[in-house]
């Protein structure tokens, strides 16, 4: 069995839900205190055990290159200063290997995971969305990989959502389940409300078969008018197992504003160096407003 050794993110997406500040920034790179979003996204790529990640990048993304890049003059100024500490946090990254492949336009997920076909070849790969970040006691990159070596068959991620969000993902129509692991009918790319098979929505965690790219090959648009990486893993569905497991952890959507305000808050709060601090600062924020509110 071939092992899952590289990982797909995908990070070229115009990041709307975000405007204004993503009209020059790509959303991947927006700060969740005080480290990148696609940073924790890598991070939990390489705990997972992947040893090179290819990520997709479009118009305006640069600064996701320059990020994973050496900085020598930056290195060189906090080497003089004495700052070893945060040499070694820009550093962070530098023990997986990192590829670029751009997405010519934006035609959707399915369309940025095909763009990466010719760096996965014949091996079975990971796919971590570049705005999803999950936090959790074992990787969930590796939960799913080890379920992969289980079942030797695709796996994607689940959780369950509200009736009402529903709409706003890839929903799974499960046939049978076992322990996490579900067995799948089907999926469906943003059922509308009230016609979901289920609350089991896609996460943003995939591990896939190469068989994958022969579904993408054909560039059907679905969903949105977009070219879905959920209908080509139905199609694939049709041709071998697609399990589904519903990963322990949380996941966070830093794509869109109350999610990353969200994340923002809770990750500062865990912060060891001053999450009591931000503590205070909100009781404080919060008692103030509660007093000019009377
Ligand atoms: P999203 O749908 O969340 O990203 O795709 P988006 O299109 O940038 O966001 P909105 O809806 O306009 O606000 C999930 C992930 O897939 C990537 C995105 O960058 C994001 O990390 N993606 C999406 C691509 O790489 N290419 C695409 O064509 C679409």
């Amino acid at each position: 069995m071939k092992k899952v050794k590289k990982a797909i993110i995908p990070a070229a997406g115009l990041g709307t839900r975000f405007l204004p500040a993503t009209k020059a920034m790509p959303k991947e790179m927006l700060p969740i205190v005080d480290r990148p979003t696609i940073e924790y996204i890598v991070e939990e790529a390489i705990q997972s055990g992947i040893e090179e990640i290819i990520i997709v990048t479009g118009k305006g993304k640069r600064a996701i290159e320059d990020h994973f890049d050496r900085n020598f003059e930056l290195e060189d100024n906090l080497a003089k200063k004495g700052k070893h500490d945060l040499l070694a946090k820009i550093n962070q990254s530098s023990q997986v290997e990192i590829h670029y492949i751009r997405q010519k336009e934006p035609k959707g997920l399915g369309h940025a995971v095909w763009c990466a076909r010719k760096f996965i070849g014949d091996e079975p790969f990971a796919v971590l969305l570049g705005d999803d970040i999950v936090q959790s006691e074992v990787p969930c990159t590796k939960q799913l990989i080890e379920q992969y070596e289980q079942t030797q068959s695709s796996v994607i991620g689940v959780q369950t959502v509200s009736d009402e969000e529903t709409n706003r993902y890839g929903i799974i129509d499960p046939s049978g389940k076992e322990d996490r692991l579900y067995q799948v009918n089907q999926f469906v790319e943003k059922p509308a409300l009230g016609t979901a098979p289920s609350n089991l929505a896609i996460m943003g965690r995939y591990v896939l078969s190469p068989e994958i790219f022969q579904f993408l090959e054909k560039q059907e648009t679905g969903a949105g008018g977009e070219i879905q990486l959920t209908d080509a893993i139905q199609k694939l569905n049709e041709l071998e197992n697609v399990y589904a497991y519903d990963f322990e952890g949380i996941r966070y959507d830093v794509g869109e504003k109350l999610g990353f305000i969200r994340t923002t808050i809770e990750f500062a709060l865990e912060n060891e160096e001053f999450g009591p601090q931000v503590e205070e600062l909100l009781k404080e924020i919060l008692a103030k407003r509660s007093f000019t509110q009377v």
